[in-house]
């Protein structure tokens, strides 16, 4: 794999993933392909695990 991906961490929020297609496996062994971004949770609040669902905002993670 050659494609170059950027990862830019949020302060106090998400890290966002740049790349044309992102694909993901689950820990159920399923495929959930994102084209051009996906945000995925630090904070461990979403209840959309493994991204982002804005939960970050309520519980004031640093
Ligand atoms: S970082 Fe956004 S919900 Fe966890």
């Amino acid at each position: 794999m050659t494609e170059k991906v950027r990862v830019k961490i949020h302060k106090n929020a998400s890290a966002k993933i740049e790349a044309d297609i992102i694909e993901f496996e689950m820990p159920d062994g399923s495929i959930v392909i994102k084209e051009g971004k996906a945000f995925i949770c630090r904070c461990v609040k979403s209840s959309k695990q493994p991204f982002c669902d804005g939960a970050h905002k309520e519980c004031k993670f640093e």
